[in-house]
């Protein structure tokens, strides 16, 4: 199993380029589902999570291409396996978006219940709900969600509350479903919008796009389409905090500042000075950062899978900051570490009390989750001494090549393959 060894060392200067984001990915691998043509998709991001999928894909029978570097062309011409496994939803809690196209397009699904997670519960109830409004007889038995439908038919749903691969799967379910589907309570998030916008450009018919009310047109086919995915915005934050961190200065290339004010506000309420562009964002900290009181809320609110990194700055600034998890329920877990690292946090059901620290030390710190993980790699940026972060399969997940992407910009950091 690999870990990073990191050195805390100096600001990071220089430049960074952006991935495509994880989460606009998954689910537009998905949506190739959808058509009998080509799906191909540029700026695609080389993670563990995207190898899952295109092997999830490639077992139902997909034709999946990605000899070259970041494109990825999907055809789904030739499905003739339409259940996926536990082995494979296990390993991917975002398999659940195989459901919706599957069903749509071939009539029935079977799939695993992804089951329980380290940061909170996350059942799936919102997406069997829709789908059963939309005409779907979907039994769950034996931990695998069995589903059927001759054609889906539009319906008016309205969903309990904002889930963001829930929206995905009925968007994309009723994208070939006969008549109109309202989807009341959508996620806004950014990857909603561009899987979205890439099911427009497969020829479907949807208005209200980043709205919370998605209103779908059924056609009878979706085509192939080419697209581009969006840029990383909780990559792009990360190293933000970093080089906030580090008291760096670094310009983040292949970026979309758009998609991220709430993350940019925080960061210049910390004392950073940010420009941005269209695609670009630069950032300069010249000072230890200040605290920030931060409240996750889905979009445009602040995203929960920045909370950590957030956390991990607040830990080394100048006072007293509070952080509430609204989203998850058990997403501090990377809290113990980071106090192992000599931070001073302590926890109150979902909120976080952090009492600045003027220094971290490095120490073997090991996280059950991807942003977890982050935190602590970021921790050890500015931390004395050496930190090993182990476990960094979850890293692996959702950052491309990262201990390439901070070593460029100078960070001494390692990655250790151990073999086991
Ligand atoms: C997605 C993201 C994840 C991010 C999260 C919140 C992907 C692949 N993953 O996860 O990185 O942290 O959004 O922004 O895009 N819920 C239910 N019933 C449901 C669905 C959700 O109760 O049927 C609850 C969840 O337990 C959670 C909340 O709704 O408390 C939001 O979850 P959701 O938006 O669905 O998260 P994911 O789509 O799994």
């Amino acid at each position: 199993m690999d870990k990073l060894k990191i050195v805390g060392n100096g600001p990071l200067n220089g430049e960074i380029r952006i991935s495509g984001a994880k989460n606009a990915t998954l689910p537009i691998m998905c949506a190739a589902l959808l058509t009998d043509d080509t799906l191909a998709l540029s700026n695609v991001p080389m993670l563990k999570d995207v190898k899952t999928t295109i092997e999830v894909l490639e077992k139902m029978g997909a034709d999946v291409q990605s000899n070259q570097q970041d494109k990825v062309d999907i055809c789904c011409a030739s499905i003739h396996d339409l259940a996926v496994s536990y082995d494979l939803v296990k390993t991917m809690r975002a398999s659940i978006l195989i459901l919706g196209p599957t069903l749509a397009k071939f009539g029935e699904c079977q799939i695993s219940l992804p089951g329980g997670c380290t940061i909170g519960s996350r059942p799936v109830d919102q997406h069997i709900k829709g789908l059963i409004a939309m005409g779907a007889e979907v039994n769950v038995e034996h931990g695998y969600i069995k589903a059927k439908a001759k054609r889906l038919k539009g319906a008016h749903i309205i969903m309990d509350m904002v889930t963001v691969t829930g929206t995905e799967n009925l968007l994309m379910a009723a994208t070939l479903a006969e008549g109109v589907t309202i989807l009341e309570n959508a996620a806004k998030e950014p990857e909603v919008v561009d899987l979205a916008n890439c099911l427009v450009a497969m020829g479907a018919r949807i208005e209200g796009i980043g709205t919370g009310v998605l209103k779908i047109y059924g056609v009878d086919k979706l085509h192939g389409a080419e697209y581009s995915i969006l840029a990383d915005r909780i990559e792009t934050g990360t190293f933000l905090c970093a080089v906030a961190m580090t008291k760096g200065k670094v310009i983040l290339k292949n970026a979309h500042p758009e998609s991220m004010q709430f993350v940019l506000d925080k960061l210049l309420e910390a004392g950073a000075l940010i420009e941005t562009g269209k695609d670009w964002i630069l950032i300069e900290m010249k000072d230890r950062p200040k605290p920030v009181d931060i409240r996750t809320l889905p979009y445009p609110g602040f995203p929960t899978d920045m909370q950590a990194q957030f956390m991990t700055m607040n830990v080394i600034a100048d006072g007293s900051s509070k952080i509430v998890e609204t989203i998850f329920e058990n997403r501090f877990m990377h809290v113990p570490e980071l106090n192992r690292m000599g931070a001073n946090i302590e926890v109150e059901g979902n909120t976080a009390f952090v009492k600045g620290v003027e220094r971290l030390s490095g120490a073997k710190v090991m996280a059950t989750d991807l942003r977890a993980s982050a935190s602590l790699v970021i921790a050890g940026l500015v931390a004395d001494g050496i930190t090993y972060v182990e476990r960094i399969y979850h890293l692996d997940r959702g950052y491309e090549k990262i201990e390439e992407k901070l070593g460029n910009v100078g960070a001494n950091i390692e990655r250790i393959t151990v073999s086991s």
